[in-house]
């Protein structure tokens, strides 16, 4: 296999390319101490990550961006060598709102540009500085959006997206993959009756093997089909763990075995927006 932990990147049709791993930089805030972040990002940085996946609403991104600069500052990287994907979230849908969001991402970040810009989830909420807008009553106030563009997509051996695979490859489209080790569970938009994807018993007989973790297979598993993953993790050890996927892989048989675990069920359902008029998850893929 080509992908290397010093070379992983893949060529977009545009003639650009992206690194096939990235750090996911989502974390409840409410449960996040000051700091834990920046550090998370630069450790990346030194493990070899040169992608990192944010968000303003995120509510780190400057964290993100001073650990960026500060690698930067120390020689460790250029700024070229970094790939930063940031998001629109759904109460800027509005076209003259999306330029002023953007900027409060570079400014956050303190960066000029960022190498990605998607739209966070394809549903609109009222627009406005609220991010989760509700009324009086507790309902959600959601909008209206014309929206044709496509969304990232969640994809581990639980939720393979055979389909959707094979679609954009004959298209030259690259996925991203949110949620390659299957979320951190958080019941408010996580169906948490799937069990969780790292007990597994193949994933982890397939660990025991090559002695890996079942998060170790589980990320094999998708960058082996050439798709993306962001896995989030702050802990040292864990961010370590998930970039050392590069030494080994997965035979044929081994990979027929991993999709056969998919259940075409998502893990991020959304529920909480459910009634939304542009719910994604009522469609196929
Ligand atoms: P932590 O930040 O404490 O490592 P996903 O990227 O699929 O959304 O999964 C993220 C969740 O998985 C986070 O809760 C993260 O917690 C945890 N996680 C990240 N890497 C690993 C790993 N190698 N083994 C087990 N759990 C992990």
């Amino acid at each position: 296999m080509d992908l290397t932990a010093a070379s992983h990147r893949i060529p977009l049709s545009d003639g650009n390319s992206i690194p096939i791993i990235g750090l996911g930089t989502y974390s409840e805030p409410k449960l996040t101490s000051k700091g834990s972040c920046k550090t998370s990002v630069k450790m990346a940085i030194d493990v070899g990550y040169r992608h990192i996946d944010g968000a303003y609403i995120y509510r780190n991104e400057d964290e993100v961006g001073e650990a960026i600069r500060e690698k930067i500052a120390e020689g460790r990287v250029k700024r070229e060598d970094i790939f930063y994907c940031g998001k629109l979230w759904s109460t800027h849908f509005e076209p003259e709102r999306v330029r002023p969001y953007l900027e409060k991402t570079l400014k956050a970040l303190q960066l000029d540009y960022v190498d990605l810009y998607i739209i966070e989830m394809p549903m609109a909420l009222k627009p406005g500085d609220e991010f989760y807008p509700k009324d009086e009553y507790g309902n959600w106030l959601y909008h209206n959006s014309n929206l044709c563009a496509t969304w990232e997509v969640e994809c581990h051996p639980y939720f393979t997206q055979r389909k959707l695979l094979e679609f954009c490859q004959q298209h030259d489209i690259v996925i991203v993959a949110y949620s390659p080790l299957g979320t951190s569970r958080n019941p408010l938009w996580v169906n948490v009756s799937i069990p969780p994807l790292l007990k597994d018993e193949l994933l982890n007989s397939l660990g025991k093997k090559y002695n890996k973790t079942a998060a170790q297979v589980a990320l094999r598993f998708n960058i082996q089909r050439r798709i993306v993953v962001i896995p989030k993790s702050f802990n040292p050890k864990r961010i370590k763990e998930n970039f050392q996927i590069f030494d080994f892989s997965l035979t044929e048989e081994e990979m027929k075995s991993v999709e056969a675990l998919n259940k075409d069920v998502r893990l991020v359902d959304l529920l909480l927006w459910s009634d939304h008029p542009e719910y994604p998850f009522y469609e196929e893929y």
